[in-house]
């Protein structure tokens, strides 16, 4: 994987395709910074079939199952949603909106400051008390965002002198935050332990600063970093764990407590981060952790200090969310048969899907020119899905991003994997 951060759409990758972004950009020594914008246009421009026909669009309604969307030529047309991070549809749900409503009304829509100043209300707190009751550590603070967060925890806790490690899938918020934070960045292969291991072996003993850092589940994948051997791997090296399980909590595991409940070692996991953007269903960042480090980044993790806090009825709307995951009364069971459902029909049309374990079904093409197509004439058809590749994928592996939602119907998802297996063979994807 290749997120590197502040690429561009066409910036070249390292596999080196004939559609370099950087040929558009003057060479002469007049081109200043917004040359880059100009260059984009016109690599656009020449590249008419570009994925970007699909991306940006006007979605006219919530974020639900089926939703209408607004093509950039302002036509409007009722799609299935595989598009969505809200996996347990909980931004819709009847509870969640009845308490942002009411919070609306009695805080108003937004805070006015950060959250040290005035930007703390009592539904705040009862958010950081969800959250570190859910993970049963002593403490846990609010982002405004989860990429918020994992920037501010990392560059708070780790500097020059000490060494990060990472998988090479890890989120670009995770990387961001350890190149803001001036130390070493180490990056092991994705999900690969006897690489992790070699790379712990070979810290030397001088450095003090070690955290190993990792998505739950891998945000463009849907596989699961195996953190049980990851914690044993960090005990044995004297390293700290940081789990970004953004895409785990309230889906993965036997109570859908996420990826360290899945592997049943949340009590070996120092720092557990997430957002509450994706099942949560709105949008926040937190961090899991024992009281002094959480007092720690209150102070000293600047995307907390100075960035204004969520506003009070989305925190409201939070704390319901987070007490149905926590109950395990969301619907996940219906998740789980409508991941099953999608999944495996895909996989039995020739589809590859990787190794996913969550609601997130990678369907690799490997063809940006066929991915366009076939994202555009899926949409066309009434299946919304994400394209993704670089600067997120590697070009070689780029793909569409399918996810389930514990709302669709059967009817619903069959009739989206026939549109799959007709558009899939007009497009030479499938036999
Ligand atoms: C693994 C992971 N971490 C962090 C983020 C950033 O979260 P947010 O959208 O809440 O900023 C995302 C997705 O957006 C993600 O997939």
């Amino acid at each position: 994987m290749n997120k590197e951060p502040g690429k561009l759409p066409g910036d070249s990758g390292e596999d080196g395709t004939e559609r370099r972004f950087e040929d558009f950009i003057p060479q002469d020594g007049d081109a200043d910074i917004f040359a880059k914008a100009d260059a984009l246009d016109s690599y656009l421009g020449a590249n008419p079939a570009s994925y970007t026909e699909g991306l940006g669009l006007r979605m006219e309604g919530p974020a639900a199952h089926t939703c209408t969307v607004r093509e950039h030529d302002g036509h409007s047309h009722k799609v299935t949603m595989l598009g969505s991070n809200s996996y347990l549809a909980l931004t819709t749900h009847p509870a969640v909106v009845a308490a942002s409503i009411k919070a609306c009304a009695e805080y108003g829509y937004g805070m006015g400051a950060v959250s040290l100043y005035a930007g703390t209300t009592p539904l705040h707190r009862l958010v950081e008390e969800e959250l570190s009751g859910l993970y049963g550590t002593e403490d846990a603070i609010l982002f405004p965002c989860g990429y918020s967060a994992n920037v501010g925890i990392i560059s708070a806790l780790c500097g020059p002198g000490d060494v990060v490690v990472n998988d090479a899938s890890n989120h670009a918020s995770i990387f961001d935050g350890c190149r803001l934070s001036g130390a070493e960045i180490k990056v092991y292969l994705h999900r690969n332990m006897r690489h992790l291991e070699r790379v712990l072996q070979r810290i030397p003993d001088s450095v003090r600063g070690r955290l190993i850092v990792t998505d739950g589940v891998f945000s463009m994948d849907g596989d699961l970093a195996p953190l049980d051997e990851i914690t044993d791997l960090a005990r044995r090296h004297r390293a700290r764990v940081m789990v970004d399980d953004a895409h785990g909590l309230g889906v993965v595991g036997p109570t859908g407590l996420g990826t360290p409940e899945h592997f049943g070692c949340t009590r070996g996991i120092d720092l557990l981060c997430g957002t509450l953007s994706k099942t949560p269903g709105a949008i926040g960042g937190y961090c899991a952790a024992s009281a002094s480090v959480v007092r720690y980044l209150r102070y000293y993790a600047r995307t907390y200090f100075f960035s204004t806090s969520m506003p009070a009825p989305t925190a409201a709307g939070l704390v319901e969310a987070l007490r149905l995951i926590r109950a395990d009364a969301a619907g996940r069971d219906r998740l789980w048969r409508n991941i099953a459902r999608l999944r495996d029909g895909l996989k039995a049309l020739g589809f590859d899907t990787g190794d996913t374990e969550s609601a997130i079904i990678p369907v690799i093409v490997g063809d940006e020119q066929k991915l366009a197509a076939f994202h555009n004439e899926l949409r066309a058809n009434g299946v919304f899905t994400n394209l993704v590749t670089y600067p997120a994928v590697r070009r070689k592996e780029c793909r569409l991003r399918v996810s389930a939602m514990s709302t669709l119907t059967e009817i619903e998802i069959d009739a989206a994997l026939s549109v799959f297996a007709d558009v899939g063979r007009r497009n030479g994807i499938i036999a």
